[in-house]
């Protein structure tokens, strides 16, 4: 009997792909403008999802096509099986990024806000998508102000003991070492680092 490995990639050599007409570039033209992705990493609590939505709202004003993800709407669905292990988390950004490639060739721009702490799997959501529909935001505030304001209250929780693998406690964090931006929170409001967010992706927005 093969194993399942054997079997999987016995399956994906009879996957023939159709030949779609309508294209990418195509649909970029028709909401005049291109598509990629914005993927915003940092530790729990760092201000990832208030910035992408933020800057989301400034997007949408500025009549581009957009898309939000983040744990709340992958964790609870296509991910709902996944844990906090580093081989799930490795999994858990995969297959976000396969999804942020189905958008991107969609024509919408995607925001992705994952805590995402391993530098080699950030480096394979660019092997998927393509290096240039790739801009990574570093969103940077301590741990110790992550910690400090504990809007979630799971620091409290991992401090004592309830959760194992928390990112920054019990479980690494690896900072980007060259992002495309960088987001510190303690010293810039939201409206401050969407405009810095927003004048490094407005080139990349332009036809
Ligand atoms: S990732 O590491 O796989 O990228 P992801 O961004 O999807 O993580 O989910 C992180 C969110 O899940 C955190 O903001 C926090 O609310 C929650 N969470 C629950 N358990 C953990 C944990 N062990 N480590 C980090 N975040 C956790």
């Amino acid at each position: 009997m093969d194993s399942p490995q054997e079997e999987k990639s016995k399956m994906s050599k009879h996957i023939v792909q159709h030949t779609y007409t309508v294209t990418k570039e195509q649909r970029n033209v028709l909401n005049r403008h291109r598509s990629f992705l914005v993927w915003f990493t940092g530790l729990s609590g760092s201000g990832k999802s208030t910035i992408a939505n933020a800057l989301e709202q400034e997007l949408h004003r500025r009549n581009i096509r957009t898309y939000s993800l983040d744990g709340d709407n992958i964790r609870k669905g296509i991910n709902k099986d996944l844990s906090f292990s580093p081989k799930d988390r490795t999994e858990n950004i995969r297959r976000i990024a396969e999804v942020a490639n189905l958008l991107i060739e969609a024509g919408v721009v995607v925001l992705a806000a994952f805590v995402s702490p391993y530098r080699i799997d950030r480096e394979n959501i660019k092997s998927i998508v393509g290096n240039d529909n790739f801009v990574e935001v570093y969103v940077n505030t301590s741990i110790e102000e992550c910690e400090r304001r504990d809007v979630k209250g799971l620091y409290k929780k991992a401090r004592a003991g309830e959760i194992t693998n928390f990112t920054g406690i019990n479980a690494p964090y690896e900072s980007p070492l060259d992002p495309d931006v960088e987001i510190t929170t303690e010293n810039s409001s939201i409206e401050n680092s969407v405009e810095t967010i927003v004048k490094v992706i407005e080139k990349k927005l332009k036809l």
